[in-house]
């Protein structure tokens, strides 16, 4: 049995899914279900008895506590968080309240868990803490991508906060030896992705005729990993990775935004052209840059590729196209995320 946060969002509910197609190894699922949090995501696993969902928050301690000493498992994976980097600039203060007193509680919770195991059970537990590249701030066109060794350097609150929930993660091992690993991944993208961020904006945007929207000159890089590359590779940590160590994860797919918006609009040219004839490029607008925006992500991979062999399956250009692809296929999976809520943000940070 694993506990896994945050399994109703992107990464978690794919990594769920991923899982459970893979391994007979019982999950539980705690999720708060925020707007992120979406259970049509995890509806193939309705009837399957592997798969326990349980709604509530990673800062409610006895919570934790309870589903620890129920269910016993032997890892914990903490993909719970709130996400979304324009959301931050906005309202900091849910990102503080779940990704640092959050994380806080939850290792607190599974340390005292941790704590009274024994022989095997006690050696053998992991706690994984998904993290992003996020923290390392924002490199110049000519640096060297992201190593393990860089200076943590946040610059919006959402990076902040997870580079604070990183130092907690490292302090319980450091102090109190609590076995954890943790991830550093680049920009992931894939199916069931929540329509505020570029790339499903850009290809639900298209599909609907509306502006796509490019943050200031457009040129700003980020590394793009397929999200199952990711998943994949999150096993590969759990499974071989040394307590205490952390792992870089990136797709080597340094991209500028526009030419990803570009790729996007070919795509949808070819597979599902415009009635009008017009290139969906036709609808890019360049529109006001985001505060403290960091101008290039890159991620040196060679730690996880060398020492523990994983490698991502897809490259850019294979795993946007399924992307798209997965968009056009799943109308109503887009329908029912796309609620009064999502049209509240929608307006909050595109409207005039
Ligand atoms: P997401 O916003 O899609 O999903 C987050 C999930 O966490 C949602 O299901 C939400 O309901 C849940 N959640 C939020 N607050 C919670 C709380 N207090 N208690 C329990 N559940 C809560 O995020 P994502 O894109 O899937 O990211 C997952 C993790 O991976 C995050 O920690 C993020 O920082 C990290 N990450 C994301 C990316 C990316 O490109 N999306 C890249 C690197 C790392
Ligand atoms: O690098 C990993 C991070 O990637 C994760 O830690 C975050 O959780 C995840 O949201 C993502 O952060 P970004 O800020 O890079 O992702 P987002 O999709 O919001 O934006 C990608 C780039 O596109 C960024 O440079 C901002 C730009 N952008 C975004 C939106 C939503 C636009 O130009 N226009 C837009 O409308």
């Amino acid at each position: 049995m694993i506990l896994v946060t945050g399994g109703a969002g992107f990464i978690g509910g794919n990594f769920v899914l991923d899982w459970l197609a893979g391994s007979n190894e019982p999950v539980v699922n705690l999720d708060k279900l925020t707007y992120a949090g979406n259970l049509d995501t995890l509806s193939p696993l309705a009837q399957d008895k592997r798969h326990v969902f349980v709604r509530g928050d990673i800062g409610d301690r006895d919570l934790v506590v309870k589903l620890l000493a129920t269910h016993q498992p032997r890892a914990v994976i903490n993909f719970a968080a709130e996400s979304h980097v324009d959301r931050s600039i906005h309202g900091p203060g849910e990102f503080i309240q779940t990704n640092v007193v959050g994380t806080f509680n939850l290792l607190d919770a599974v340390h005292e868990y941790w704590r009274a195991l024994s022989g095997t059970a006690r050696s053998e537990f992991r706690f994984l803490h998904v993290s992003t590249d996020e923290v390392y701030g924002s490199l110049a066109a000519d640096d060297l991508p992201f190593r393990e060794s860089n200076p943590y350097e946040p610059n919006s609150p959402y990076s902040a906060s997870k580079a604070a929930s990183d130092h907690l993660v490292r302090a319980w091992h450091h102090t109190y030896g609590l076995p954890v690993l943790t991830t550093n991944c680049s920009n992931n993208y894939g199916p069931y992705h929540f329509p505020e961020k570029l790339i499903p904006l850009v290809i639900l945007n298209a599909l609907a005729g509306k502006p796509l929207p490019i943050y200031g000159d457009g040129q700003q890089i980020r590394d793009w990993l397929f999200v199952t590359d990711h998943c994949a590779a999150i096993r590969r940590v759990l499974a071989d990775g040394t307590p205490g160590e952390t792992y870089n994860v990136g797709g080597w797919n340094e991209k500028a935004n526009i030419d990803v918006v570009n790729i996007i609009c070919s795509i949808l040219d070819e597979i599902k052209p415009r009635g009008d004839g017009k290139a969906y490029a036709s609808q890019i607008t360049y529109v006001q840059d985001r505060p403290g925006h960091d101008r290039r992500y890159a991620i040196d991979a060679g730690k996880i590729e060398q020492g523990l062999g994983w490698r991502p399956a897809e490259t850019f250009e294979t795993g946007i196209r399924k992307t798209v692809q997965w968009y056009l296929d799943n109308p109503q999976w887009v329908e029912n995320v796309t609620s009064g809520t999502y049209r509240e943000w929608v307006e909050l940070q595109y409207g005039q």
